[in-house]
């Protein structure tokens, strides 16, 4: 097996040759967050957004949750793969940050597809239906929140449907031995939670940075 460093312009041509353009909203937002300094290095990149869509028509989504929306941009990719009358709800705490998202979804047309939550997710999640009826669900918050995140929604996502989990790899942290800090320890214990999970199939993905697909079974 072959692996290499993926360098801005790798990303740049495998984004060019993805059928999901960065149309101009979606530039904007990009450098809107990117002004925003540190905290923009928790957005998704143009590829992994590419990937959202395609999992997100994939699954013919009607029905889609974020945990974790920061300034909208992996909501856009989510909300214009949903199939035609589909809904996607975010969940976050920040309203500043998603009031930056507000504004591009709103700018892309797609802000009738997108309700926003601002609140801690786990209430969030805890106050949907109980039934399965989600399609797909994106998680991409707090690490430390992942397990709880993970119990409240597999039972809610339909058979067939999708839980994606972002940053499971932790940058390679989680196979370091000295790596002891909270987050490292949450993606370890919630990496082997999934693999555990026999109400799911998983695949980890070793590109982003550590990416769970898992199908509801
Ligand atoms: C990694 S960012 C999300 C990035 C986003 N998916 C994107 O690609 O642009 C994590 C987000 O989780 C939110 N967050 C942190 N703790 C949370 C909690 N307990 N409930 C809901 N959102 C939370 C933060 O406010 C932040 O916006």
């Amino acid at each position: 097996m072959r692996s290499f460093t993926v360098t801005d312009e790798v990303r740049a041509y495998a984004v060019e040759h993805g059928s999901w353009r960065t149309d101009e909203v979606m530039r904007r937002l990009r450098s809107e967050t990117a002004a925003l300094g540190d905290p923009a290095g928790m957005q998704v990149g143009e590829d992994e957004g590419q990937l959202l869509t395609m999992l997100t028509r994939l699954v013919g989504a009607r029905r889609a949750v974020e945990v974790g929306t920061f300034t909208g941009y992996s909501s856009l990719c989510i909300a214009r793969g949903l199939a035609e009358g589909g809904s996607l709800l975010c969940c976050d705490i920040s309203e500043e940050w998603t009031a930056v998202g507000r504004r591009a979804w709103a700018a892309a047309g797609l802000a009738e597809r997108i309700e926003l939550r601002l609140a801690p997710a786990l209430d969030t999640l805890r106050s949907l239906p109980t039934e399965p009826t989600i399609d797909l669900a994106f998680i991409d918050a707090d690490k430390p929140g992942y397990a709880a995140y993970w119990a409240e929604l597999v039972p809610r996502v339909r058979p067939g449907g999708l839980l994606v989990v972002d940053n499971v790899l932790w940058s390679g942290r989680v196979v370091e031995p000295d790596a002891d800090d909270a987050n490292t320890e949450a993606l370890r214990a919630f990496n082997d939670l999934v693999a555990a999970d026999a109400r799911v199939e998983a695949v980890v993905l070793t590109a982003f940075d550590g990416l769970t697909v898992a199908r509801k079974r």
